[in-house]
């Protein structure tokens, strides 16, 4: 009898869908595994008021099968232009559930972002007080500041000035990759949390780098060195309710992956749930599984646990996932973990 595993079904607190015919392909990628998710705003251009995220969660619901329960929690994209009134009726009336803060050009499809922090000011004093998440990017972009180095300096130069502006202020540290993060996250109170990819607990810098270049391990925060991604093992398996799962799966073309400036992404809404569960499985963790995938992530947002389920079970053999999947511009392929994995999402038998 093969080794089961039930969990509330997942969340996902950091995904991109696109837009068009890549929300057509990845959409069902997530939705297979997912209750919810906390659907990106970096579209070209980006959804920056609660009319666009409005209509881009209509085109979401619109591509869901009948029956699906899947629903996409929207975030506004911050600029400096941000109106601070549009994010309290925003939020007050449930259009969005969070505010995405990129500083200008940190990662894909960041250029409308924020470069002078003062004057977001009024907009994150209306968060604090209505209670609205702020979900940060959290790397500096000083082209001064080496690329491994900018989560620990953006945590210094922003992110605790604006926690020492607004105390009361919900904050999300998305996507963390170093030990700085995981420290500095811990040890603030409760109004501060943190998403953790499944791939940086895979991968370090070596795999992206040490013999040969593998552009499908390229994203942003780029994976930092060994000791870091074991920081963050020890983090997401640790219960710790700051921590919870955000995939950052974010698709690109593989066209535009593998050419000489590939785009940073990795795209793991596929194979998410069975390779979490095998690092939980190999770090001795699997009873705070459900923590990290569904509970840590809706009680920081204030939402309800979701009452169904998912099953995961361990198989004997290795098992084999698909090495890409298929949008209408050509093929995106699926984050390979590199290693054998053991678990697989146990589906309803087919009639
Ligand atoms: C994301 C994307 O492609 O939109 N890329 C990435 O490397 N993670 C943007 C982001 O979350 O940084
Ligand atoms: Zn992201």
């Amino acid at each position: 009898m093969a080794q089961t595993l039930t969990i509330s079904r997942p969340d996902d607190w950091h995904l991109h869908l696109r837009d068009g015919d890549m929300l057509r392909a990845v959409l069902p990628e997530t939705y297979r595994d997912f209750a919810r998710a906390l659907i990106m705003p970096n579209l070209v251009p980006p959804i920056t008021t609660a009319q666009e995220a409005r209509d881009y969660k209509d085109r979401i619901n619109a591509l869901l099968p009948e029956g699906s329960s899947f629903e996409p929690r929207m975030t506004l994209y911050l600029t400096e232009n941000t109106v601070p009134s549009d994010v309290r009726h925003a939020h007050e009336n449930d259009v969005i559930q969070a505010v995405k803060l990129y500083p200008a050009g940190a990662t894909t499809n960041s250029a409308s972002g924020v470069t002078n922090f003062e004057r977001i000011t009024e907009t994150l004093e209306t968060m604090a007080d209505i209670g609205c998440p702020l979900c940060v990017h959290g790397e500096v972009t000083d082209p001064d500041i080496d690329i491994f180095d900018r989560e620990a300096v953006f945590i210094e130069r922003v992110l605790q000035p604006i926690k020492s502006q607004h105390p009361k202020l919900n904050i999300v540290m998305e996507h963390i990759t170093t030990q700085d993060a995981v420290d500095f996250v811990a040890q603030c109170d409760d109004s501060v949390g943190a998403t953790i990819t499944m791939h940086h607990l895979f991968i370090n810098r070596n795999h992206i780098l040490a013999g040969g270049i593998r552009p499908h391990y390229y994203c942003l925060p780029v994976a930092k060195r060994e000791e870091h991604r074991q920081a963050l093992r020890k983090a997401a398996t640790s219960g710790n309710r700051k921590f919870f799962l955000g995939t950052d799966s974010a698709p690109h073309l593989d066209s535009l992956k593998e050419q000489a400036c590939g785009c940073a992404g990795c795209f793991t809404a596929t194979n998410t749930m069975p390779l979490v569960a095998q690092v939980f499985d190999e770090e001795g963790a699997l009873d705070r599984l459900e923590a990290f995938t569904s509970l840590n992530g809706a009680a920081f947002y204030k939402v309800p646990k979701n009452r169904e389920t998912l099953t995961l079970e361990r198989s004997e053999h290795p098992v084999a996932f698909p090495k890409s999947i298929e949008s209408a511009t050509g093929p995106v392929t699926v984050f390979d973990p590199g290693q054998d994995i053991y678990w697989r999402v146990a589906r309803e038998k087919q009639q």
